[in-house]
């Protein structure tokens, strides 16, 4: 029997964290060796230390582990992180520094230059700008990023469309899902039965990731693809799954039927590679005028399928549609999950 390799997960009790572990479980390849959170959690058993909050129940094994100090003597080698930006920053080239495979959630070292930043049907290639970084030089440690979780539907929505017609204006609206702010999150008395027109630096992550996203790897850098964009986020009164509304002019001119055959046919590397955590559908496109919807479509492909739909015309742009994403499945734990099969495969892991 193959022996899986020991992980770890850097703020092993937020939402992510938890999606981490859940997804983690019965994984063929990886088996959790290592937890850690703030000093809150520290010493403490999982079980105690994290409000669990996921539908299936907290593995038994990893609820008796205990929560070490969040630093690398003692960690294993291959580290899920999913903490907050302030303090990633600091922390995750740390983990680098001392020979990890940092594979990352959080936004602090994703626009680095020296950063992949991943969505392994998307762009698989970037992960070769690990080579350029200084922790890999040294001690063979390495960060890789995913994306913002509103970018991430966004964007496989949007490769397939680039690469078949090139984009030329991208103008996408979100609601999102409040288990994107982290758990506690956002509070109900301002969620309730409201529309919170504001997240904080969501926008910007969009417009910058999106494009580093669909650039191109030139030598030791991305040249992000070149088209204009504006996002706009709103949360909203919803659990799980951020929908985008989302306008598009294309470059050459394509039909409504020629747009649905390139997401339908849309597929990568992990598709081919049949890696543990790919969907069969990286995209499905629904027909019903009144879907994607959080609540109907959001487990699809184990959370991990973009669903689309609703593509008509546009009056100002070329074509308007509907994205929905699971933001904790795909738009986090499941693509640097992803991100660290495609790294095993390629050999980085070893
Ligand atoms: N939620 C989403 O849908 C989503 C999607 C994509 C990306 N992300 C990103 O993923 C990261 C985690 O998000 P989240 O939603 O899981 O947040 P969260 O629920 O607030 O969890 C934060 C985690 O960080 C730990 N932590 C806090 N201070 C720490 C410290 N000083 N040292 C070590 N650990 C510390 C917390 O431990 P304690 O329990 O001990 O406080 C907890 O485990 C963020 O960067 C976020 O932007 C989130």
């Amino acid at each position: 029997m193959q022996t899986k390799i020991p992980v770890g997960i850097l703020g092993a009790t937020g939402v992510v964290g938890q999606r981490f572990v859940q997804m983690l479980e019965h994984h063929p390849w990886f088996e959790v060796a290592w937890l850690a959170a703030s000093d809150r959690s520290e010493g403490k058993p999982y079980g105690e230390a994290a409000r669990w909050r996921m539908k299936s129940a907290i593995p038994q094994h990893v609820a008796e582990m205990t929560i070490s100090s969040a630093q690398p003597q003692g960690a294993p080698k291959v580290i899920f992180a999913a903490l907050d930006a302030s303090i990633a920053t600091e922390m995750e080239p740390r983990f680098a520094e001392a020979g990890c495979a940092v594979i990352t959630n959080s936004s602090a070292l994703r626009m680095k230059s020296d950063v992949p930043l991943v969505i392994p049907e998307v762009n698989p290639d970037h992960i070769k700008l690990i080579e350029t970084q200084s922790w890999r030089a040294k001690s063979g440690g390495f960060v890789v990023t995913n994306p913002n979780c509103s970018a991430i539907g966004l964007v496989v929505a949007l490769a397939p469309l680039q690469h078949s017609f090139g984009i030329e204006t991208v103008m996408a609206v979100t609601m999102q899902a409040v288990s994107g702010a982290g758990y506690p999150g956002v509070a109900s008395l301002d969620i309730l039965g409201n529309v919170i027109p504001y997240v904080a630096k969501e926008e910007e992550k969009m417009e910058e990731e999106t494009r580093k996203l669909l650039g191109t790897l030139n030598g030791s850098g991305i040249v992000p693809a070149n088209f204009a964009m504006s996002a706009q986020c709103n949360r909203v009164a919803v659990e799980d799954g951020h929908t985008e509304s989302v306008s598009i002019k294309l470059k050459k001119k394509a039909t409504a039927d020629e747009i649905i055959a390139a997401w339908q046919k849309f597929s990568g590397v992990p598709q081919e590679l049949k890696l543990p955590s790919a969907p069969d559908q990286a995209i499905r496109y629904v027909t019903a005028n009144d879907r994607p919807q959080p609540r109907f479509d959001v487990e699809f492909g184990n959370g991990m399928t973009t669903t689309v739909g609703r593509l008509r015309p546009c009056g100002v742009l070329d074509w308007k549609f509907t994205v929905l994403s699971h933001n904790t499945i795909r738009g986090a734990a499941g693509t640097a999950l992803l991100n660290a099969e495609l790294l095993k495969v390629k050999g980085y892991l070893n």
